[in-house]
């Protein structure tokens, strides 16, 4: 177990050691617990958070709002708009400034090829650490919670375990790639065999793919691409279908509407959840494109864990921000 994690910064899962995961998932157990009985240990106490929102978020704000109040800690909603950023002010004096004042900056900035690099440049300022609360690439506290709450249902050894991550239907709008991303670079890292499915124009970025590749070479985990969504589906025991933006083919948003109206068949539907196995879990981030994306069936069915999965990012948060602030 790994405790020395005062002070890191938790941009991606990716610069974290499995060992230090670890620590934070056994941590997440304790609170989840503590919280069950209804008692909250302040050991943040007199400490601030700052959360900058450069994007709109239910789940993430509350989530991280909450896990600050519950530790004794406060937190500070900025929207970019009501800060000097709007006048033009860097990354390398805001987070000077903020780190003077802050004992941690949090951060959602998803414009695709400027989100992480904001977030990377915020990181050589500070002096204290930069919670990444999803950018263009990752969306390391979300995938946080994905795991934990595999963990959860089939235990701590998630070795061999099959998880499907597919693409879906979702119109009107370009989704990050973060999601898909991140989960396709922490699952195998411990040891859960992933496939990937994407129609051709939706692939994620190659040095993203080529990291997860040796993740799982790594760890001796499976990772396979395909372009059939069935097949992200057969014999799961967890399946993540999701949308996301062909950002890599076109950052045009008439084009890549265009293209996601090609899929429309990209829909998770009781017909594809009967080819996983018997046990399996239905999870997906939230929010969800019901009706389009997936169905009621499904999303509200048997195999869904989508408010378990919601509620768990206050609990790997509580135990992130213990770890780092
Ligand atoms: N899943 C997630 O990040 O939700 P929000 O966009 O509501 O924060």
């Amino acid at each position: 177990m790994q405790t020395n994690l005062k002070g890191k910064h938790f941009i991606t899962t990716q610069d974290w050691t499995v060992q230090e995961l670890e620590t934070l998932f056994n941590l997440a157990k304790n609170l989840k617990l503590e919280t069950a009985r209804g008692t909250f240990n302040h050991q943040l106490e007199g400490k601030s958070l700052g959360m900058i929102f450069f994007d709109p978020s239910t789940r993430t704000r509350t989530s991280f709002e909450v896990a600050m109040t519950q530790l004794g800690g406060h937190s500070i909603y900025f929207a970019p708009e009501t800060m000097q950023i709007s006048h033009g002010e860097d990354a390398f004096d805001t987070a000077r400034v903020l780190s003077g004042y802050l004992q941690g900056i949090a951060v959602r900035f998803c414009k695709y090829g400027a989100g992480n690099r904001y977030l990377k440049d915020l990181q050589k300022a500070s002096r204290v650490p930069i919670v990444n609360m999803q950018c263009d690439i990752y969306h390391p506290a979300q995938i946080l919670a994905d795991y934990f709450t595999i963990r959860e249902h089939f235990g701590e050894n998630t070795r061999g375990l099959k998880l499907g991550v597919s693409w879906t239907y979702a119109p009107n709008y370009m989704r990050p790639l973060s999601v898909p991303q991140s989960l396709i670079l922490l699952m195998p890292r411990f040891g859960i065999d992933v496939t990937l499915a994407f129609p051709p124009e939706f692939k994620l970025m190659s040095e993203i793919v080529k990291t997860a590749q040796e993740n799982a070479q790594r760890s001796g985990a499976k990772f396979n691409i395909t372009h059939n969504m069935e097949e992200s589906f057969e014999d799961a025991d967890v399946v993540i279908p999701k949308s996301w933006g062909p950002w890599v083919h076109t950052q045009k948003s008439e084009e890549g509407l265009a293209l996601i109206e090609k899929y429309p068949q990209w829909v998770c539907d009781e017909k594809k959840m009967a080819l996983t196995k018997s046990h399996s879990l239905y999870m997906h981030p939230l929010p969800a494109d019901r009706g389009k994306e997936v169905t009621p069936a499904v999303i509200d069915g048997p195999h869904s864990v989508v408010y378990q999965e919601a509620e768990n990012r206050l609990h790997v948060q509580k135990a992130l921000l213990s770890l780092i602030l």
